[in-house]
């Protein structure tokens, strides 16, 4: 890396001090038509189910309102923060290979944009709504690169999410929740192997390592580049049985500091995958229940954006204000807590997390898992 010059990007994992972030903006947001990988991720019941089209300019607002104040409370902290620039998300687009009716929007930037070390790196996408999203950021990743000789600027290779991306009739095995729960136990998830997958929120910073939820929106072909990507980090695949909709690990394991994380208590972590994390003195705990019985109207998040969470530093956590038992147990493992509204942008695309992606904190890489007697092996699966 090149050491003259200002640093803009480096954030190594999700507690360090943090100096800089994104958060994105709810400016033109779609409910995005069907297409292959998005029905799975719809409950059969969902108020979601057969919906398409713009969102309301009023719950645009109201989003927006919560998003905003959210930067301001991380400004006053001095907290540099950094906004996308929306495109509109209601054209339709399509490449040589497809085309759909919408995009989505820019809500959650930790979907798209994953920061390890000194890079900024463009994820693959699952979803043909969400291809074209990364433009929203190019702004200010151009910025970022000109500005900082060090910034390494990366671009997962684009993925072409035609028909033999996704399983045939997946859908059609699903009859009920049990169906959806073997499935996914079973990690029998839409996406094939055909080419690399994964979302950026699949992705949990753990310092040397790094830990990917093998699911619906990231595959091994995914994992399996990420690991040759980072070559100098170790990768491990992990999977959450019990969880019906395996869609971004933000909201069902989250590491609060070196040596603590939370685990969501419906989705834990197999056993077997517990073992790197116990051999190197770490302690898995689960999260506190929602406060919340739904999500609010029109979202595709579980309840469990309780524990979707923003730290500040290993001290200091955000947490949505009405989740009031999971406030209680920040409070309790020794974590100041700083509430912050937040439901009305959960629809957009998820909670204090998603909304966000770093771009610095202090630290550096460093090794939180010398024991590595129980590595997660990755799995060769996907070169069949
Ligand atoms: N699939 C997750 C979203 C994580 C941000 C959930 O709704 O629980």
């Amino acid at each position: 890396m090149k050491e003259t010059g200002k640093r803009i990007v480096n954030s190594w994992n999700e507690w360090d001090p943090l100096k800089h972030i994104i958060i994105g903006v709810a400016d033109g947001c779609m409910i995005p038509p069907s297409e292959p990988a998005m029905e799975c991720k719809i409950p059969a019941d969902s108020d979601m189910k057969g919906v398409w089209g713009p969102r309301t300019q009023d719950t645009v607002d109201k989003a927006n309102a919560q998003l905003d104040n959210y930067a301001e409370i991380l400004r006053k902290r001095g907290i540099k923060v950094d906004r996308p620039t929306p495109i509109d998300f209601s054209q339709q687009v399509s490449t040589p290979d497809w085309e759909n009716g919408s995009m989505f929007g820019c809500m959650p930037p930790r979907d798209v944009i994953l920061t390890v070390g000194n890079e900024m790196l463009e994820a693959t996408m699952s979803y043909r709504c969400r291809w074209f999203e990364y433009l929203c950021y190019r702004p200010l990743l151009g910025r970022y690169f000109k500005e900082d000789p060090g910034m390494v600027w990366g671009a997962a290779p684009k993925p072409r999410l035609t028909d033999r991306t996704y399983k045939a009739g997946y859908l059609s095995r699903i009859i009920t929740i049990e169906d959806r729960l073997k499935l996914t136990a079973d990690k029998d998830f839409v996406t094939t192997e055909v080419e690399p997958l994964f979302d950026a929120a699949e992705v949990c910073r753990c310092g040397k390592d790094l830990f990917v939820q093998h699911g619906f929106t990231a595959n091994l072909s995914g994992i399996e580049w990420l690991s040759r990507h980072f070559p100098d980090h170790r990768v491990h695949a992990v999977n959450f049985p019990g969880d019906p909709y395996p869609i971004h690990i933000d909201a069902t394991f989250v590491p609060l500091r070196p040596g603590l994380a939370i685990n969501n208590p419906g989705r834990a972590l197999p056993e077997e995958q517990r073992q790197i994390f116990y051999d190197n003195d770490w302690e898995i705990i689960d999260a506190a229940q929602p406060a919340h019985k739904e999500p609010p109207p029109l979202c595709y998040s579980s309840v469990w954006l309780s524990m979707n969470c923003l730290i500040l530093d290993p001290k200091t956590v955000v947490v949505e204000a009405s989740e009031v038992y999971q406030m209680e147990q920040m409070n309790k493992l020794g974590l100041e807590v700083i509430p912050v509204p937040f439901r009305d942008a959960y629809a957009f695309g998820g909670g204090l997390h998603c909304a966000t992606t770093d771009v610095y904190r202090e630290g550096s890489r460093e090794d939180y898992f010398p024991n590595q007697t129980h590595a997660i092996p990755l799995e060769d699966g996907w070169k069949a």
